[in-house]
This record gives structure tokens, C-alpha cells and sequence, in this order.
């Protein structure tokens, strides 16, 4: 297996370019099924998700081409058309691999009346279970069944019919399965306490120009009147916000300097006002952000929540970010039970935190010093090689496929930059 090898403390400079978000390319890629015309996605992220995404929709019958992008343009574009659907399966051999797979249950049940897919079970980072999705879905009508570990879901004869849907908690998945199924559902669906992170925007503006009539975009309540049929379009994915607060993370534990090309600042507020609270300095830009070090890290108080608060899927960079800061930090996750995967790495590493419960308590040291490490997540991945890159000496993280799900191109874009980072193929 591969293994990135990092010599650490030297400062980043330069420019990066922000990829196509993962987790809205993986909400996008399924809006394929509610039609039979052609959806173009652009600005799509060169990622193994992706790719794996893909591998589904051809088994369920949807056709897909990759083009080159524009000179000017950044990531793939995928022209993805499902005629007709050829299968409703989503098997466990997939959906173990990739728990977005779940994302087919809402659109397959809409477009085909049917769909059985996997459960997905745990993860390395919580339970993930997926009755929210399955109590939208049967607000709209849906017969649901499990067995042998399969969601077997069936819409009523006449297809699915709008209804309220309203989520004693907030969930990014089945808020996207459940805008998926309503847009053909017969009749008005309203979504209340629906989540309102920036890739349900960037879905929704997806559906509205498939034809999908959706209001209350932005807020947590979602009113979708349903369409006999949706049309193809081309629809280009948002920038990454994870991605683009992960390097500002490293321009702030290396003491460094860079403009993230195509970041978009409105899409995360509480990234870079935790960033700016961490001591880090943030500047408009003609093409996007830069962001930079001005001085040492400052100690603080951060906890998950669901957007516009500061996201879990931050809080492992910023761990190894204020592993060195001057100062005790704290860290709640209040989204998943199992997040802290990546705190005794990071302790191999030098850091001082003791985790109670959801709590860690981050007391910052002045250095952190390179190890052979491993993460079994993907930001928890990212949260080591961020410690790597600001560390004394030689990082060597393994079990980097975890990186390919979600990070495009890290070590080219951070060598871009000045870091002394390299793969090493196994093989
Ligand atoms: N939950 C339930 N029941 C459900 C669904 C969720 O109890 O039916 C719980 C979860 O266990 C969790 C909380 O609700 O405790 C929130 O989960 P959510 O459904 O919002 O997460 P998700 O849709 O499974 C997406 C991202 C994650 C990101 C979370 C939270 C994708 C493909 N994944 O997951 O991204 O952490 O939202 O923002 O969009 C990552 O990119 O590294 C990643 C894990």
C-alpha cells in the first residue's frame, strides 16, 4: 500500500486551486436518475468516490462519458444518462465501500418505483444509521422492509405523494435522499428542520435546473412542488469548503502564506472565523481567498455542529493545528460518537490531549516531532499530514487511500507549495 513521506517545517507559500467538493459531487451524481435526458456535471473532483459512484450508476443503467475540462476549468466533467434503469440494486459490495451509495435509495424509488439498497452499517467514525432517511421516504408514501441486511423500499402504485417531512434531527444525507424522491413526488413536500449545509444548496440549484421546483434554499425548511419529469442539465459542483479549510490549516501550523484559487468564502463562515479566532489572517482575493499566519496559533473553544456552525468534518485539522497553539484548547464533536481516531497519532506525534467523552482538551506544545502514523478516516488522515508538515523531522503516514476518497492531488498541490511531501508506492 502507499505511503506519504513528509519532511516537515517548512512554511507554505503559493497558490492552491480548490477542487470540486466531494460531498456535493456525491449528491450530484445521483440527480442522474431522475431523468432520462443527459446530466453534464462539471467542475467534478478527480476522486475514488467519485469514480466508485459512478461504477453504481453504469450497474443501475446509467451511461457515463468523461470529457477533458476547458483550459480555464478545473476538475473532470462527467455526462451521465439513464435512459432507462436497468437495475434498483445497490449491493452490499458497493455500499460497504461507500456509504454515499445510500444517496440512490431517494431518486431510484422516485424514478423507478422501487429500489434495494444495502445497509451500509458503522464506519470508523460513528454508527451512521440511516432511519432518517427511511422515515422521509415513508412520509412520502414509500413501503419500506428490511431484510438480509437490505432497505427494500417500494412507492405506492400511483408513485410517491408529497407530504411533511419534519427531522427530530438534522441530517445532510436524509435531507438529500428525501429532496430527491419529493422533486417527483405527486403534490407539495415540505421539509422542515432540513439540513442547510452548502452542498443541500448546491443539490438543490442541481434539481431546479433539471426543472425540480424547490423554495426555501439556504434555510431549514424546503418546500418542493412535484414535477411529472425532470429535464437533463449542465451543472458545475461547488467549490470544496473541507478542502479549502484543510490548507488553511496548513498555512497556519507551517507559519505560511496562500491563496486558496476558487475557495468561496460565504461557504464557510465558521471555518474561517475559527481560523481567524486561531490567530490566522483571512484576505478577499480577485480568484478566491488568502489566508496566512500572523504570528503563533492562539488556543480555543470549538464545537461541531450542523451548518452554518463550525463542521466535524474540521475538527480533526484543527486538533492538529492547535496541538500547537500557545494555550488549551477545546474540542467538542458533537456529530459523530467516534471521532477522535486520529488523537493517539497525533499523541505519537508529540501532542499533549486527553479526550473525556465528546471533549478533548488540546494543551498546546511547542513542537511536534515526525512518526510513522495511520488513520483509519479520511480527515482524521488529513489532520496527520497537516501534524507532518509542521513537525521536526520525518512523517510517514500509511493507509493513504483513505486521503484518495477525498483529497484530490494533495501531494502535487502541496508540493506546489513548497512542502517536501512524497507518495511512495508499495508496489
Ligand atoms: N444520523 C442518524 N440517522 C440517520 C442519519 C444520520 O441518526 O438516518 C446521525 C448520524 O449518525 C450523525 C448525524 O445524524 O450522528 C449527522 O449525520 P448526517 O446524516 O448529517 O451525515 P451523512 O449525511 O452521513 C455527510 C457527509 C459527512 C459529514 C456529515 C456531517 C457526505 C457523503 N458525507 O454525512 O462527510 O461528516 O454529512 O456534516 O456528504 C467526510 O467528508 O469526511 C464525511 C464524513
Amino acid at each position: 500500500m502507499d505511503k506519504i513521506i513528509i519532511n516537515g517545517g517548512k512554511p507554505l507559500k503559493g497558490k492552491i486551486c480548490i477542487s470540486g467538493a466531494k460531498n456535493a459531487a456525491l449528491t450530484l451524481l445521483p440527480c442522474a436518475l431522475l431523468t432520462d435526458e443527459p446530466l453534464t456535471l462539471r467542475n467534478l473532483p478527480r476522486l475514488a468516490d467519485v469514480d466508485s459512484f459512478g461504477h453504481l450508476l453504469n450497474q443501475l443503467g446509467v451511461s457515463t462519458t468523461v470529457e477533458g475540462a476547458k483550459p480555464d476549468e478545473m476538475g473532470r466533467v462527467m455526462t451521465l444518462r439513464a435512459r432507462n434503469i436497468v437495475s434498483t440494486v445497490a449491493p452490499y459490495d458497493i455500499v460497504r465501500k461507500m456509504r454515499a451509495s445510500i444517496l440512490v435509495l431517494g431518486p431510484l424509488l422516485a424514478r423507478a418505483g422501487e429500489a434495494t439498497v444495502s445497509l451500509p452499517g458503522g464506519c470508523a467514525i460513528g454508527m451512521r444509521p440511516i432511519d432518517l432517511h427511511l422515515k422521509a421516504l415513508e412520509a412520502l408514501g414509500a413501503e419500506i422492509e428490511i431484510t438480509s441486511g437490505y432497505v427494500r423500499a417500494k412507492a405506492p402504485k400511483g408513485g410517491l405523494t408529497g407530504g411533511t417531512i419534519s427531522f427530530p434531527q438534522v441530517s445532510v444525507g436524509a435531507t438529500e435522499n428525501a429532496l430527491m424522491a419529493a422533486v417527483l413526488a405527486k403534490g407539495t413536500t415540505v421539509i422542515e428542520n432540513a439540513a442547510r449545509e452548502p452542498e443541500i444548496t448546491d443539490l438543490a440549484k442541481c434539481l431546479i435546473a433539471m426543472g425540480a421546483s424547490i423554495d426555501g434554499l439556504r434555510t431549514d425548511t424546503l418546500t418542493v412542488h412535484g414535477k411529472e419529469k425532470l429535464h437533463g442539465a449542465t451543472y458545475a459542483v461547488m467549490a470544496d469548503r473541507i478542502e479549502a479549510g484543510s490548507y488553511a490549516c496548513a498555512a497556519l501550523i507551517t507559519g505560511g502564506s496562500l491563496e486558496l484559487v476558487g475557495a468561496h468564502k460565504e461557504t464557510m463562515p465558521s471555518i474561517l472565523s475559527g481560523f481567524v479566532d486561531a490567530g490566522g489572517i483571512v484576505e478577499d482575493t480577485k480568484d478566491g481567498i488568502a489566508v496566512r499566519a500572523d504570528g503563533g496559533i492562539k488556543a480555543l473553544s470549538v464545537s461541531t455542529a450542523p451548518y452554518p456552525a463550525f463542521p466535524t468534518d474540521m475538527q480533526a485539522q484543527f486538533m492538529s493545528m492547535l496541538a500547537l497553539a500557545e494555550g488549551t484548547s477545546l474540542l467538542t464533536e458533537t456529530i459523530f460518537e467516534n471521532r477522535y481516531m486520529h488523537v493517539p497519532e497525533l499523541t505519537r506525534m508529540g501532542a499533549d490531549i486527553e479526550v473525556r467523552g465528546r471533549a478533548a482538551i488540546v494543551r498546546g506544545v511547542e513542537k511536534l516531532h515526525g512518526a510513522p502514523v495511520m488513520a483509519t478516516d479520511l480527515r482524521a488522515s488529513m489532520s496527520l499530514i497537516l501534524a507532518g508538515l509542521a513537525a521536526e523531522g520525518t512523517t510517514e503516514v500509511s493507509r493513504i487511500y483513505h486521503l484518495d476518497r477525498g483529497y484530490e492531488r494533495l501531494e502535487e498541490k502541496l508540493q506546489a507549495v513548497g512542502a517536501d511531501i512524497e507518495r511512495i508506492s508499495d508496489g
